[in-house]
C-alpha cells in the first residue's frame, strides 16, 4: 500500500500529521534559540513547562483543526507527546528540557517517498523526532516503498554557532544587516537545517538559509536528490530568519505570496520569472502583536495550509488573507488557531504532509542563469 507520497504543498492533501501541545516547555536559552526569541519579547530568559490552560487551550484548537480535515477526507495522524520537560545530555552539550511536539513541520521533511527526520540546529530539539516513531514505523510496515531517512545528526557543540553573535549591543537593525550579508548564528561547521525552512516545488527545492539552515545542508540535499535543483533564497527584511513559511508560500502552481517586509531580492527571482510563477505581495496580518509567549511573528496570517489547487485553511482572525485568497479564486475555509501559536506557529507549521496526491513536476523548464542554485564547485563553506 501506497502510503507517503507529496512533492509540494499545494496538490490534493489526503493524510497529514497534526502536532499536539502537551508538555511543551519554552527551552532554556542556548545559542541557536537566542535568534528566535525577539530581542524585546518578554520570553527572553524564561524556561520551563508551559501554563496548563494555554496548553489546554492549543490542543482544543489542533483537535478541531483535525475534525475540519477529517470532514474533508483527509486522514490525520497525530505524534506522542514525551515528558519534554527533561534535561538533554550528549557528548557535544548538555541543556535543560526540551520543546514539544506541536510543530511537526520542523523535524518532518517529505519528499516524494521519503520522509526525513531534520537535523535541526536547536539542542532543545535533538531528540524531538522520537515524538514521531510509532507513525514513521507503521508507514514503514504499511508502505514498501517508503524511506525513513535520517539526515546527518548534528553535534551541536561550540563549533556549530557563532558563540559571539549577541556580544555587544546587538539591535534589530544589526539582526537586519547581518541576513542581508548572509551572516547567521549557525556556522558551516556541521550539517544544519529544519524541514520548514525547504520549499517544495516538485523538482526543485527552495530552500532558506537563515539561523536554522546552512549551506551545507542544501549540498547534503543536492547529494541525496541528484535529479533535482536545490535553491538557496535569503529575504533580507527579516532579522529572524527562521522558517520560508510565514515569508514565501506556494498556493498552486504558477502562484506564490511574499511577505511584503521581507521581498525575496531581484536576482533571486530570475527562475520564477522565466517560468511565468506570479509572486504577489501576501496581505497584512489582522494584527499588530502575535499572542503573548509566541516565538513567531504577526505573519503567521500567511502560514496558511493549501488543501489543493483551490482550498485553503486560514487562520479566522485573519481577515485580510482570507480576502485575498478569495479574490485569487480559493475557496477559504477559517478556523481559530492563535491558541496554537505560541506552541510553533500556524497551520502550515502545525501539520506535516504524508500524502498529496500528484507526482514530481518540473515547474522550472525554462532554466536560466540562476544565482540561487546550488553546486558543488560554487560552494562558500
Ligand atoms: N519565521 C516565522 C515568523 O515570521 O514569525
Amino acid at each position: 500500500m501506497k502510503v507517503v507520497n507529496s512533492w509540494n504543498d499545494f496538490d490534493p492533501l489526503k493524510h497529514c500529521i497534526v502536532g499536539r501541545a502537551d508538555n511543551c516547555c519554552i527551552a532554556p536559552s542556548e545559542p541557536a534559540s537566542k535568534v528566535k526569541v525577539p530581542l524585546d519579547s518578554p520570553m527572553r530568559g524564561m524556561t520551563g513547562p508551559r501554563p496548563l490552560d494555554t496548553v489546554e487551550k492549543a490542543n482544543a484548537q489542533l483537535d478541531n483543526l483535525v475534525k475540519v480535515l477529517e470532514g474533508r477526507g483527509v486522514k490525520v495522524d497525530r505524534p506522542d507527546a514525551l515528558q519534554w520537560n527533561q534535561a538533554v545530555v550528549t557528548p557535544h552539550f548538555m541543556t535543560g528540557s526540551m520543546f514539544g511536539c506541536m510543530p511537526p513541520r520542523d523535524v518532518l521533511l517529505t519528499i516524494g517517498r521519503d520522509i526525513i527526520c531534520t537535523s535541526m540546529s536547536f539542542r532543545s530539539r535533538f531528540f524531538e523526532h522520537y515524538a514521531y516513531s510509532r507513525v514513521l514505523r507503521k508507514y514503514f510496515e504499511q508502505d514498501p516503498e517508503f524511506r525513513w531517512i535520517y539526515s546527518p545528526r548534528p553535534e551541536l557543540g561550540d563549533a556549530s554557532f557563532d558563540l559571539h553573535y549577541f556580544d555587544g549591543d546587538v539591535t534589530e537593525e544589526t539582526l537586519l544587516e547581518r541576513t542581508a550579508k548572509k551572516y547567521f548564528v549557525s556556522t558551516e561547521h556541521e550539517i544544519l537545517f529544519d524541514a520548514a525552512d525547504v520549499l517544495r516545488l516538485g523538482k526543485d527545492l527552495f530552500v532558506q538559509h537563515g539561523s536554522t539552515t546552512n549551506l551545507k545542508a542544501m549540498e547534503w540535499l543536492r547529494r541525496m536528490y541528484p535529479d533535482m535543483r536545490v535553491h538557496a533564497v535569503n529575504f533580507p527584511g527579516d532579522p529572524y530568519p527562521i522558517h520560508i513559511d510565514a515569508t514565501f508560500v506556494p498556493l498552486r502552481p504558477g502562484l506564490i505570496i511574499n511577505n511584503p517586509e521581507r521581498p525575496l531580492p531581484k536576482e533571486q527571482r530570475k527562475i520564477f520569472e522565466a517560468n511565468d510563477w506570479e509572486i504577489v505581495e501576501a496581505a497584512k496580518s489582522a494584527h499588530t502583536e502575535p499572542p503573548p509567549l509566541c516565538y513567531s511573528s504577526v505573519w503567521l496570517s500567511m502560514n496558511l495550509l493549501v488543501l489543493d489547487h483551490k482550498t485553503v485553511i486560514v487562520e479566522e482572525s485573519e481577515v485580510y488573507q482570507q480576502e485575498q485568497l478569495d479574490k485569487l479564486g480559493f475557496e477559504v475555509i477559517p478556523v481559530p488557531f492563535r491558541d496554537a501559536y505560541p506552541f510553533g506557529g500556524g497551520l502550515h507549521c502545525a501539520t506535516a504532509d504524508v500524502y498529496r496526491e500528484g507526482t514530481c513536476q518540473d515547474y522550472f523548464p525554462n532554466q536560466v542563469d540562476d544565482p540561487t542554485l546550488i553546486t558543488y564547485e560554487n560552494r562558500a563553506w
